[in-house]
């Protein structure tokens, strides 16, 4: 292997905006990087179906091997597998071949770990080797080792995450330039930071898939996205950002994670944040991540959560930390779960969870409809906070009626919603939900 001659042998899957990364600071940085690992590091082996191509400007690459065929990866030379080629089935069959072979696995696919990151784990450790997933989540922001080295003491009580910066990007434009959702898209697609397919951000999915990895780390809880409930940005409208505003709230795409004793709740829905939180500052295509845990209280990671060299930094550091400890024989994969995972955790159902809303109807001016609506909301219990109509149109055009509750189960809400439902077309269109959420700390 290659240790045993003095180095720390690297192959890398994928060539895109991230491996290109990684090359370039491994190339470039290869001398301090390699006394940081306390190792020589060397690439030996690049695969991607473009590589010659994508290599194009790069120098200094010496005998380096370059491959279209990700099986090369598997052979005995490489002790790292850097795999940066997202995906599912093809990335699980590199990572899955790399791990049975004894290789060290260092990815940032938060889609193959949020669906089989337990036997992942399972496996490397099993194998007695290394597994970095620093990437996956978060971008350059240093979150799971901290999660998983730094806390160790603590409990994690709540998480809330912003956790995809095209989501964050898409909601500011709206609410600064107060411009419609498909415009701030449309700007966030020029910038480059949706994904290829962009309604994995826009639809929360990404976010979900993030919150899967997250949660599995820190709580050795891997529920799949099937049991996190998730919903997107793209019913946002400027009159909700508007009214939001004049609430003194912000609407962020959050990640959230609460205990309730064995149970957790975790969910991925635009959410109203009050302007005094640091949440409500996170702008652009800004990341973080707001933390509440039992011994430090909470804790607030901020920084860039795509691109190039923020990611290409996160898997570098992976590299390098399970380089050193390969290359002293001292590396052990320790167990996820890091902040007080209990194997009989289980979800909360979304229909259970406990909240405030804003709701916002659009109905025809007619004298009553507010008192209907106010009706059906106490049939079931849900007790409302706040009223505001302050359009008036006699000429039957539909105006906003927005109120706000007081906290309620969702499974309540939804009932008088679909009883207000059935009161008729007076009421238009479905009435804009959004969750109100105002932090224990
Ligand atoms: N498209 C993602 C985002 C970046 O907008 O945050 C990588 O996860």
């Amino acid at each position: 292997m290659g240790q045993e001659r003095g180095r720390v042998a690297l192959g890398i899957a994928g060539v895109g905006t991230v491996g290109r990364g990684v090359l370039e600071l491994l190339l470039v940085q290869k001398e301090t990087l390699s006394k940081k690992a306390g190792v020589a590091l060397e690439i030996v082996r690049v695969v991607d179906r473009d590589a010659e191509q994508k290599l194009s400007g790069l120098s200094n690459l010496g005998g380096l091997d370059v491959s279209s065929n990700l099986e090369d990866l598997l052979k005995p030379d490489v002790d790292i597998v850097i795999e940066l080629i997202g995906g599912t089935q093809a990335a699980k069959d590199l990572i899955f071949g790399s791990l049975e072979k004894k290789k060290s696995v260092v990815t940032a696919n938060k889609a193959l770990l949020s669906s089989l990151g337990r036997e992942i784990f399972e496996l490397a450790q099993k194998q007695g080797v290394g597994l970095g997933l620093e990437a996956s989540v978060g971008g350059g922001i240093p979150l799971i080792e901290v999660i998983r080295n730094n806390l160790v003491a603590n409990r994690l009580d709540g998480l809330y995450g912003i956790l995809n910066g095209t989501s964050n990007f898409i909601l500011e434009a709206m609410t600064q330039k107060r411009i419609p959702f498909e415009q701030a898209l449309a700007e966030a697609g020029a910038k480059g930071y949706a994904e290829a397919d962009p309604t994995l951000d826009i639809s929360g999915k990404d976010t979900a898939h993030k919150l899967c990895v997250l949660l599995g780390v820190a709580l050795d809880f891997w529920p799949g996205l099937g049991a996190v409930y998730t919903e997107g940005i793209e019913r946002v409208a400027e009159l909700d950002i508007a009214y939001g505003a004049d609430l003194g709230m912000v609407i962020k795409l959050l990640a959230i994670v609460k205990r309730v004793g064995r149970s957790i709740e975790c969910r991925v829905h635009p959410v109203m944040v009050p302007e005094r939180h640091l949440l409500a500052h996170v702008n652009g295509a800004f990341n973080a991540l707001y933390l509440d845990l039992s011994c430090t209280g909470p804790l607030l990671f901020f920084g860039q959560g795509a691109g190039r060299y923020p990611t290409a930094s996160a898997v570098v550091a992976d590299t390098v930390a399970i380089a050193g400890g390969l290359a002293r024989g001292v590396y052990a994969l320790r167990p996820p779960g890091s902040l007080d995972g209990e194997p009989s955790l289980t979800s909360v159902p979304m229909e259970e969870i406990e909240t405030e809303y804003y709701l916002r109807y659009m109905v025809s001016d007619v004298p009553g409809m507010v008192g209907k609506i106010a009706t059906a909301l106490g049939n079931h219990g849900v007790s409302i906070s706040q009223v505001i109509q302050k359009e008036r149109n006699e000429g039957g055009e539909r105006v906003p009626v927005v109120l706000l509750t007081h906290k309620t189960k969702e499974r309540c809400l939804k009932a008088a919603l679909k009883e207000i439902y059935s009161l008729g077309d007076v009421l238009g269109e479905p009435p804009q939900v959004i969750r109100i959420e105002r932090f224990a700390s």
